[in-house]
C-alpha cells in the first residue's frame, strides 16, 4: 500500500514514521508513506498556500491551487483520496478496516481555519478522527494510517489483532504479565493453569463482559 499525507507541517510526521511498528512495516516494503508539503505545489513566488477568508474572520484558510494540483498529481486509478475534517465520517475499525484494501491512500490534513469549501469537491470522502476539533489534520492523518497500516498483512501478528477492540464488535479480553501479585492485585487462577482450552474459553467470556460493561452499544450491532 502506498500512503501519500499532504501536510503543511511535515517535520510533524518525523517520530511517526521512524518509530517503532510504522517503521518496521516501511523497512519490511509493506507499506510507502509520502509525506508532502503543499508548498511545492504552490504556484507563487512565495509558496503561498493559505489567504484570508472572503467575508472576514478568523483565521487562514488553505487554497484551492496548491491542495487541488497535489491531489491531482499524486491520484491514479486505485486512489482514494481523504479529507481530514471534523465534520466528516466518524473514523473507526470498520472504516480503517475498508481502507485497508485499497492500494494508495492520500490523505489531505487541512490546518489553521480549515481549506477552501470548493476543495471539497475534489476528494473522495471526508473523515473525522471524533467530534472534537484539533489544530490541525496531522494528527487525523497519522491515526488514520496507523490504524490502517497494523491491519495489512504482516505488519503485526495476527494472533495479536484477532481478539483486539472493535473486532466483531467486541472488546478485547483484560491481559496481565508478571508479577503474579501485585500489591495483592492477583492474576485469574486460570491464566496461570496451563489450559489452553479452558483459558480460551474464559477469554471469551471476558470480551462478552468487558463489552457489556463498557460499551453495549457494540452488542446491539452484532445482532445489527
Ligand atoms: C481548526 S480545524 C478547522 C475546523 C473548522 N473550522 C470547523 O469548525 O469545522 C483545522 C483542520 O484540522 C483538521 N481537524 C481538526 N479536527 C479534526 C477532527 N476531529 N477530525 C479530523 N480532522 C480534524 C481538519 O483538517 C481541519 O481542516
Amino acid at each position: 500500500m502506498k500512503i501519500d499525507i499532504l501536510t503543511l507541517f511535515p517535520n510533524m510526521f518525523q517520530g511517526f514514521l521512524t518509530e517503532s511498528i510504522i517503521k518496521r512495516a516501511i523497512q519490511k516494503d509493506l507499506v510507502e508513506i509520502n509525506i508532502i508539503d503543499f508548498r511545492d505545489y504552490s504556484l507563487d513566488k512565495h509558496k503561498k498556500v493559505d489567504d484570508t477568508p472572503y467575508g472576514g474572520g478568523a483565521g487562514m484558510v488553505l487554497m484551492c491551487e496548491p491542495v487541488v494540483r497535489a491531489i491531482e498529481d499524486l491520484r491514479g486509478d486505485d486512489s482514494l483520496v481523504i479529507l481530514t475534517c471534523p465534520q466528516g465520517k466518524t473514523f473507526n475499525e470498520g472504516v480503517a478496516t475498508k481502507l485497508k484494501e485499497y492500494h494508495h491512500l492520500i490523505i489531505v490534513c487541512g490546518h489553521y481555519e480549515g481549506y477552501d469549501e470548493r476543495i471539497r469537491n475534489f476528494v473522495d470522502m471526508e473523515i473525522s478522527i471524533g467530534d472534537y476539533v484539533l489544530t490541525g489534520g496531522e494528527i487525523p492523518a497519522m491515526a488514520i494510517t496507523d490504524s490502517v497500516v497494523r491491519l495489512l498483512d504482516g505488519v503485526i501478528n495476527t494472533e495479536s489483532s484477532t481478539f483486539d477492540s472493535y473486532t466483531d464488535n467486541l472488546l478485547d479480553y483484560p491481559t496481565y504479565t508478571k508479577p503474579e501479585n501485585f500489591r495483592g492485585l492477583k492474576v485469574p487462577e486460570i491464566l496461570l493453569s496451563g489450559n489452553h482450552e479452558k483459558i480460551k474459553e474464559y477469554r471469551k467470556l471476558e470480551q462478552i463482559k468487558n463489552t457489556q460493561k463498557r460499551r453495549p452499544d457494540l452488542l446491539e450491532k452484532k445482532n445489527d
